[in-house]
């Protein structure tokens, strides 16, 4: 009896204590311990208890989601070692999930942004505020050995239009990384998950981690891995076909880990996951290192590999079954990290700017935000916003100001096209807007500080 009770908490202490090695990047692959790392992953974001995720489902979250265990085991079961949780509240404890998921060896990437502190790609900022948000997710997650990598940005850029966006997220990779060095965490990659756009998609792969060297911090503002989601293999298609082939060729050269930050096509359905013979294969795996199937549980878009019903219970749907029969029946080649050469593998040039398709210069990039640098700016102003402003109102007043007064807005400008960014762009809009005004009461005279009844003179 004695002797069964001691191996029962010697057991129990084990399984608390199971250690799960930190994954690493070298050259263009994952590896886990001196193995090279395939990821097969599933994006996880079911709508937990609303009553503890406010505004963010946060399916990390402790107090939202008692089935964190539940899951793991199951996304266990299908032979998955990853999964991509979307958005996450920062003030919330995650001990419990990330260890439920730890047990089962399953790696967690995760996006620092949620709906609200996001790169705006139609009017994009990188400004404390945003920085602050992303640094409390990095702190809370950085502790965990099976936080696999942040997604500093997803899906920012999504058509020509927006390319600007790109050096926005350029800068938060930097500020991230910095900041990850600067609190001496393990050295968790950054990195970011890009749309699949015709057009942009092989610029924006090159922008991110080509060699920018005029920029101040050139060798720390690309990307750690690239992530890319991709939608192209519906029902049953083949690597010609699906444009496996062509993607694969376009990236070849990528010189930092690639994988699909989402796959899966519902076009047709049930999904037989074909495409998972493929992705393993090695047809892809030179350059490609798996995947993360989109996605666990089924939301309006139908793309659930469970339902979960009203009382909490995991439903599969035949995807399940489908995809669990698949990664069961690949086994792509592995390389050892010791054995990994490397040398070969040196930093792409940058896409030229173009007015048209790629309208953003590799020469410079967003300013790092800087709270106090902001803060002693707006000290001493003679004309200065005082009290609460909402940001609509403050965006209206800049627009009408800078339009008048360019000249008073310099600093507060940016121009991604050649290159400039003024010195105040990392402060918040309430400050921008304070040193915008006070620019312009200089140019007008004391009377101008009144412009749009928000200003006030000391
Ligand atoms: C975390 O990884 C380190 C190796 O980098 C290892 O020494 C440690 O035991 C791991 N910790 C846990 C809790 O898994
Ligand atoms: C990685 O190394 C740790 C010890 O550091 C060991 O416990 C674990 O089983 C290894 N994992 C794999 C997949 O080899
Ligand atoms: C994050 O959680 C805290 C604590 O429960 C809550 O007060 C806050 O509103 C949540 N934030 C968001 C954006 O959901
Ligand atoms: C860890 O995994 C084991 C085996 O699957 C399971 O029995 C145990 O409940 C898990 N513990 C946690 C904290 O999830
Ligand atoms: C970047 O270059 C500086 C100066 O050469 C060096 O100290 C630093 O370690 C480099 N950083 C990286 C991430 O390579
Ligand atoms: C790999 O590519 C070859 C052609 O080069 C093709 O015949 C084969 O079907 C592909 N394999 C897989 C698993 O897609
Ligand atoms: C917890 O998760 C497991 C596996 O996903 C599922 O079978 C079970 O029904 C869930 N239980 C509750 C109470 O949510
Ligand atoms: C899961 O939900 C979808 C959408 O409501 C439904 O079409 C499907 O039949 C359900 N699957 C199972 C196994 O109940
Ligand atoms: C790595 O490859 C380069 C050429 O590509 C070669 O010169 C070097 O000796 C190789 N290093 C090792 C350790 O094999
Ligand atoms: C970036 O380019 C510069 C200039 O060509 C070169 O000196 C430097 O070694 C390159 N850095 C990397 C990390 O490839
Ligand atoms: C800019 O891109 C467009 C569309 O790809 C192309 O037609 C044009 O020649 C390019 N301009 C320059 C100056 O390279
Ligand atoms: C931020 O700005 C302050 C005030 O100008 C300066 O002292 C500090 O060095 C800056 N911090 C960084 C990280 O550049």
């Amino acid at each position: 009896m004695h002797f069964l009770h001691l191996a029962l908490s010697l057991l129990t202490a084990s399984s608390t204590a199971f250690a799960l090695e930190p994954l690493t990047v070298k050259g263009r692959k994952f590896f886990q311990n001196d193995t090279q790392f395939y990821i097969k992953g599933v994006a996880y974001q079911p709508k937990v208890d609303a009553e503890f995720t406010t505004t963010i489902v946060d399916p990390l979250a402790d107090a939202a989601n008692k089935n964190c265990s539940g899951d793991a085991q199951l996304i266990r079961s299908l032979g998955a070692n990853t999964i991509r949780v979307y958005s996450v509240n920062a003030s919330l404890d995650h001990d419990k999930c990330m260890n439920a998921f730890k047990n089962e060896s399953i790696y967690v990437f995760l996006d620092v942004a949620n709906p609200s502190t996001g790169i705006d790609r139609t009017d994009p900022t990188w400004t404390s505020t945003g920085y602050d948000a992303y640094k409390q997710v990095v702190d809370v997650f950085s502790k965990y050995n099976n936080t696999a990598g942040f997604f500093a940005g997803n899906e920012v850029v999504n058509n020509a239009s927006n390319v600007p966006s790109a050096a926005y997220v350029r800068s938060a990779v930097r500020d991230l990384k910095s900041y990850i060095k600067s609190k001496k965490y393990r050295s968790i990659p950054v990195g970011y998950a890009g749309a699949d756009i015709p057009g942009i998609r092989n610029e924006l792969a090159a922008y991110l981690t080509c060699n920018a060297t005029k920029s101040p911090h050139d060798n720390v503002t690309e990307v750690d891995f690239l992530g890319y989601n991709n939608y192209e293999w519906c029902g049953q298609s083949d690597f010609y076909k699906s444009g496996y082939a062509a993607r694969t060729n376009e990236l070849q050269d990528i010189t930092v880990p690639i994988f699909f930050s989402e796959f899966g096509c519902n076009i047709i359905s049930p999904r037989v996951f074909s495409e998972v013979q493929t992705i393993y294969s090695k047809n892809m795996t030179d350059v490609w290192s798996g995947g993360i199937v989109y996605e666990f549980s089924e939301e309006v878009n139908g793309y659930g590999l469970v339902n979960i019903t009203s009382d909490g219970e995991r439903v599969k749907n035949t995807d399940f079954e489908n995809l669990q029969k698949q990664w069961a029946s690949i086994n792509p080649e592995k390389v050892s990290k010791l054995s990994y050469n490397t040398t070969d593998i040196s930093l792409p040039e940058c896409p030229t700017r173009n007015e048209t398709s790629w309208p953003v210069t590799s020469e410079a990039f967003p300013v790092t935000p800087n709270a106090t640098f902001c803060e002693d700016a707006v000290k001493n102003l003679h004309c200065s916003v005082q009290g609460e402003a909402e940001g609509s109102k403050i965006g209206q007043v800049l627009g009408e100001l800078c339009y008048y007064d360019q000249e008073a807005c310099a600093d507060i400008s940016s121009d991604s096209y050649n290159g400039h960014y003024g010195k105040f762009t990392g402060c918040t809009g309430k400050q921008q807007l304070s040193l915008a005004l006070d620019a312009y009461t200089k140019h007008h005279g004391d009377d101008a500080c009144s412009w749009g009844g928000i200003g006030v003179l000391s």
